[in-house]
This record gives C-alpha cells, structure tokens and sequence, in this order.
C-alpha cells in the first residue's frame, strides 16, 4: 500500500518509519497535480474534507477568543469548557455519559488514534484492522511497533467485519480492533444489528479493547440510524475508545480538534504522549470547538442532503457503466466502486487493465479524472471517488469515465 522512503547515504530513517514511507494515494495526486501543472485538464475526486467552509458562527468564535487573549498553552488534553462541551454532545447525540477525565482533545482525531496506540502498545501486539481502511491506521500501529492484522471484509457482507471472522483473526497478542462507521474508503455503516456479533465476541475476549472512529458520524443518509459500540454494550464500556472530531461534520479540517472519550486510565496514558509532542490542541481552535458543539446543529441536515444528493448522483452514473458495480454507501462522502468487470481489457493503447491501479491510472491519462485504487485501502479491485466536489463537476467526471470504460476492449 505504501512506497519505500528515500534513503541516500546522508540519511538514514528511524527502522520505525522505513517500512512506511508516503502513502499510494499520494501518488496518484501527485502524477494528477503534475498533469495539471501541465495544464491538463484533470478533475480530482480524492478530497478527504467536505467542500463546504466553516460556518461563520465558529470563524466569530475563534475571531472573539484571539481578541480576547485565548493565544496561550492550555491544559494538556483539551480545557475544562471544550471538554464540557463534549460531554454534552455525547449526552445529545449518543445517550453517552462520560466524566471530564474520560475525555481527551487532540490535534485532530488522528492525534488522538497517535496517542492511543503510542500509550498502549508494546512491539509485537496485534492490532486487528478490518479493510478496506483508512491507511493511516495500519501506518499508525506499525509507527508504534505493533502488527497489523489485516481483515478482509466483503462487498457481499457490505464491507462490513463479521462476529466469525472476528473471532478467527483475535490471538492472546491482540491488543484492539480498529473499526470506522461510516468509513473511509467504503461508506459503509454499522447499525446495532451490525454491531451485535462483534460485540458478542469482544465480551468473550476480555484483553481486546475496542477503537472505534466515528468521525463521520454526522454524514448519514435515507433513514440510517447512526449508533454507537459504548452506547449498544454498556459491558464494555471499559475497553472502548470512542473517536470523533470536528473535521468532517463542521467542515474544520484546518482547525485540528479530535476528541476520544474512554476509561480514564487510558485517558491518563494518552494525555503523557500528548504532553511530550504537541503540549495541548491550538486555544482558538478550542473555543472554535466549543462554538461548532454548542452552537445551532441543523446545518448539518442541510449539507448532509446535499451530500446525498450528490452520493445519488455518483452510485447511479457508476451502475449504469458496463463493467462498474457500486453499492450505495449509508455515510461518509465516499463510493467505493468495484472495477472487477474491467480488469482484463485492453485499453485504445493496447495496455491491459491488470489490477484497479491500471484501472486508476487509465481514467487520468485518458479522461482526466483522478479516482484513488482501492488496493491503497487493502481491497481490490475497486476504486474511491470522493462526492466532496461540486454536482457539476461529478456529473462531467462520470460522463469521462463512461467514455474512457467505452473505449477499452
Ligand atoms: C476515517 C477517518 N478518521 C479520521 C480522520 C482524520 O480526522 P481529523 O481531521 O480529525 O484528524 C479521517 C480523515 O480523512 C478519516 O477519514
């Protein structure tokens, strides 16, 4: 999934980072950013933000704090007023009570994944990542010296990790498994009924703790019900490291501000980490926090409808090519689309498609449109788009990628 760093005889990487280098989806936006500097005109379909700016209310919130002279440290995980605030929103959106020392707030909810796998785990421990993922959380857990295992999930089973094959990959090195709802790259879901056998096996299996990232939470379609592990199994509520941030549903990705919520032993352990790296999350970023979790909600329907729209758009253009099947994702801003019926033909150049990166690769050298492969998320063939563009510009992507699929044969 990744390519190897550079070394040169000057610079040698830490063993920690040599095997993990720069991810694959960079390469495609690197040869996609090359072709534009060329003035080719390429339409990009890889943004992991939504397209929409932060609501004013926040901006002023952050404006009014600078004024006001919040520019210094805070405490190590997040002030007394933000974690407030998070606890609130526990209460309002998940039925969930945390105490203030069960929660933490970090540089964005990567950070607080950082932290956690840097506080818990020794090398060898085994962190089960169902797939297709997000890469930075197998980059994480080797970063840290750990193992991850990685656990194939079907289409068939909508991407989603199943109670059985759960139960397969945990050995007594496994330290937690890692789940995303709604994820990236897929979009798919977890409802209670979803959650149940996993849930069911973890109870089983007392040293395996549970890191679960909602960080889409608020991106959900039709009638989904979004729902999550420590509010379904109150049993394990002490093994449960529940994530989520502002980034994607207040459109703050430049802020950085991820919380988690956990045992306060946990919290404790990661708030060390954070203490000797980042020193605590940015103040105005703070009080911004503070504004997008208390302030008025109902601009997320809004722009989740949009999204949907959009998420219709995309699923209904890929399934009417021949050779492109896509389910329609439950959240997140991502269709996950299979390409297996291409693989195997030959483009006007005379290339066969081996693999979805030919396939990606083929849709930016001959339709412009750049689309990540899904083997960068460890389960091929598929391929990503992100709808966090504009209807416009989706509508000309798939209608390229219709002619570039018409002319293979
Ligand atoms: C599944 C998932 N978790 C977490 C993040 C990062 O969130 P943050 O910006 O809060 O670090 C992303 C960003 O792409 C993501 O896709």
């Amino acid at each position: 999934m990744n390519a190897p760093l550079h070394t040169s005889a000057l610079f040698r990487p830490s063993h920690r980072i040599a095997s993990i280098g720069v991810s694959e989806i960079l390469k495609i936006s690197g040869l996609a950013a090359e072709m534009k500097r060329q003035g080719r005109d390429i339409i990009v379909l890889g943004a992991g933000e939504p397209d929409f700016d932060t609501p004013d209310p926040i901006k002023d919130a952050a404006e009014r704090a600078i004024r006001a002279g919040v520019t210094k440290y805070t405490a190590l995980d997040g002030g007394q007023e933000l974690k407030a605030a998070i606890r609130a929103k526990f209460k309002r959106d998940n039925e969930l009570e945390f105490a203030q020392d069960e929660i933490t707030v970090s540089a964005g909810a990567k950070q607080v994944l950082f932290n956690a796998m840097m506080a818990t785990i020794n090398p060898g421990d085994e962190v089960i990542i169902p797939t297709p993922f997000w890469v930075t959380y197998a980059d994480i857990v080797a970063i840290v010296g750990g193992t991850p295992v990685l656990v194939p999930c079907s289409e068939a089973n909508g991407f989603r990790l199943q109670g059985n094959v759960l139960e397969r990959a945990i050995t007594p090195r496994t330290r937690w498994l890692m789940l995303n709802s709604p994820s990236n790259p897929s979009g798919a879901a977890y409802s209670e009924t979803d959650y149940r056998p996993i849930l069911d096996v973890l109870i089983k299996h007392p040293h395996v703790w549970l890191m679960v990232d909602d960080i889409y939470e608020h991106i959900i379609y039709d009638d989904f019900r979004f729902v999550t592990p420590a509010a379904i199994e109150p049993a394990l509520r002490s093994r449960i490291l529940t994530v989520n941030g502002v980034s994607k549903a207040y459109a703050m990705t430049g802020w950085r501000i991820g919380y988690g919520a956990g045992p306060s032993p946990l919290i404790r352990a990661m708030a060390v980490v954070q203490s000797q790296s980042t020193s605590c999350p940015s103040s105005v970023s703070q009080a911004a926090a503070i504004e997008a979790l208390n302030g008025p909600q109902d601009f997320i329907r809004d722009r989740c409808s949009s999204f949907q729209q959009r998420r219709d758009l995309v699923v209904g253009a890929l399934n009417a090519i021949d050779g492109i099947r896509c389910r329609a994702p439950e959240g997140a801003f991502y269709t996950f689309a299979s390409c297996a019926g291409l693989i195997g033909k030959v483009t006007p150049d005379g290339q066969t498609l081996r693999s979805d990166t030919d396939f990606a690769e083929y849709l930016l050298r001959a339709a412009g449109v750049a689309v990540i492969p899904g083997s960068a998320f460890g389960l091929a063939p598929y391929f990503r788009i992100s709808y966090a563009t504009s209807a416009v510009e989706l509508e000309d992507a798939c209608q390229r990628i219709a002619r570039a699929t018409a002319g293979l044969s």
